[in-house]
């Protein structure tokens, strides 16, 4: 398998990470040392007050790179802080403290944090975490309005346990929720900006009494890394799923729905602002004829249960493409254990599809419930590309460069890989 140890988005961009003087900073290692893996380069800025929580040499060792401590402090032979604001993707606060927060809204500059982030063009994120009555008291409250109006993004903070004991709000956003929205904001004007993409994903529920269902393996793992995917390309993303395994990811909206005629009127009401539909669910293509009211009671002798057919949800919205046209990029996915092309070729022009992605889901690390998938692209002006086995968020990020392109006017041709 090709590996995929970093994240798109986050490769190679330049992240500054400021480190305030709460309890909360020794969560902001694991931020700095999931960024770095990533493949992010992490400068981490810290106050005298964060110093006191975490070592400086923590985050040295971490990110591999030197931790300015004071405002003069040296890198390459330039005071750091002044040759840090110059590139910067990114400055990310985490945690960001009242009296951090009082600083960078009224532009004082009296600490590497301030100062860098006074000099910086790069977008600000914040990670508050503060104490309840800090975080509430009007004039904290103020100096965020007064940021998120000159444009920064703000993650946390969340309602729990405070560093005194106490419960309520101000503890700050967990790692990865943070890195959530740091993708977030890097892929803000990716090349899916202004483009709404709904993404179906998981096995619909066709219940058959209040306790029983018919299903299938489908676990959801694919459809969340297309949403993950296409909100790091920038995208506003929607993704209408059955109950799943998997979480949905930060920043996608979730339209949660059980059987295959709630997933095609959840699909449907969102058709008119569609501009990419990918079809990732395991619709189950039958559903029992009747509901029992109560749960089917066990009887001598074989129990026998008619299936009717389901509605064909991709088929569907194909049929009206043309007439509405929306959605404008449209991708099936095709789940074989035989023929596969041949297969795959009868659904692409049957529901009128731009694209499908066809995966062997007998093959083993490939289709439900791996983490791995092996698929062949087939589009509609005929071309084929098998692409390797790769982790879901490596075949998600090669589809969405595909979207982009197609988006553009662009088919498999010109993608070249
Ligand atoms: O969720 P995971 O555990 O990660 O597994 C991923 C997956 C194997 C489910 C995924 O990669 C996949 O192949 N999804 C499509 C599964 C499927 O139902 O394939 P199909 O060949 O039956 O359907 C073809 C296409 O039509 C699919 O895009 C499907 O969403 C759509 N369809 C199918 C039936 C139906 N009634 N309505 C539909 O819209």
């Amino acid at each position: 398998m090709e590996s995929h140890p970093h994240v798109r988005v986050l490769r190679g961009k330049k992240i500054i990470l400021g480190v305030t003087g709460g309890i909360a900073a020794y969560k902001a290692v694991t931020v700095a040392s999931r960024l770095a893996q990533a493949g992010a380069l992490v400068d981490v800025l810290m106050t005298e007050a964060a110093q006191k929580f975490v070592a400086p040499l923590t985050f040295s060792a971490l990110t591999g790179r030197s931790v300015a401590t004071d405002l003069w402090s040296l890198g390459n032979g330039q005071i750091m802080h002044v040759a840090l604001a110059r590139e910067v993707d990114l400055f990310l606060v985490a945690p960001a403290t009242a009296n951090t927060i009082a600083k960078l809204a009224l532009g004082l500059a009296d600490d590497p944090l301030s100062a860098t982030a006074l000099a910086s063009r790069g977008p600000l994120l914040l990670a508050p975490a503060m104490e309840t009555g800090m975080w509430l008291n009007p004039i904290t409250q103020q100096h965020m309005q007064a940021l998120i109006q000159r444009g920064a993004f703000t993650v946390g903070p969340m309602e729990g346990r405070l560093a005194s004991g106490a419960m309520g709000i101000g503890r700050m956003a967990e790692p990865p929720q943070i890195i959530e929205m740091a993708r977030k904001v890097l892929g803000r004007n990716g090349p899916l900006a202004g483009v709404h993409v709904v993404i179906t994903a998981g096995g619909t529920q066709e219940p058959l009494d209040p306790v029983r269902f018919v299903s299938n393996r489908s676990t959801g793992k694919m459809g969340m890394a297309l949403a993950t995917s296409a909100r790091d390309f920038g995208a506003e993303v929607s993704i209408v799923h059955s109950p799943l395994q998997v979480s949905v990811p930060f920043g996608v909206a979730s339209v949660p729905v059980r059987t295959a005629a709630e997933m095609r009127a959840a699909t449907f009401d969102l058709l008119p602002r569609t501009d990419v539909l990918i079809g990732a669910a395991a619709v189950a293509d039958y559903r029992p004829a009747t509901v029992a009211d109560q749960k089917i009671k066990k009887k001598s002798g074989n129990l026998d249960i008619e299936l009717v057919r389901n509605p064909d949800i991709l088929g569907e919205v194909g049929a009206q493409r043309q007439q509405s046209g929306r959605p404008r990029v449209m991708v099936g996915f095709a789940a074989e254990t035989e023929d596969l092309l041949a297969n795959a070729k009868v659904k692409l022009e049957s529901k009128r599809l731009d694209l499908i992605l066809v995966n062997d889901v007998s093959a083993p690390h490939s289709g439900f419930g791996t983490e791995t998938n092996q698929v062949t692209l087939l589009d509609k002006w005929g071309d084929v590309l098998p692409w390797p086995l790769l982790s879901k968020d490596e075949v998600a990020d090669r589809l969405m460069v595909w979207v982009a392109r197609r988006i553009q006017g662009k088919g498999l041709a010109d993608l070249g890989a």
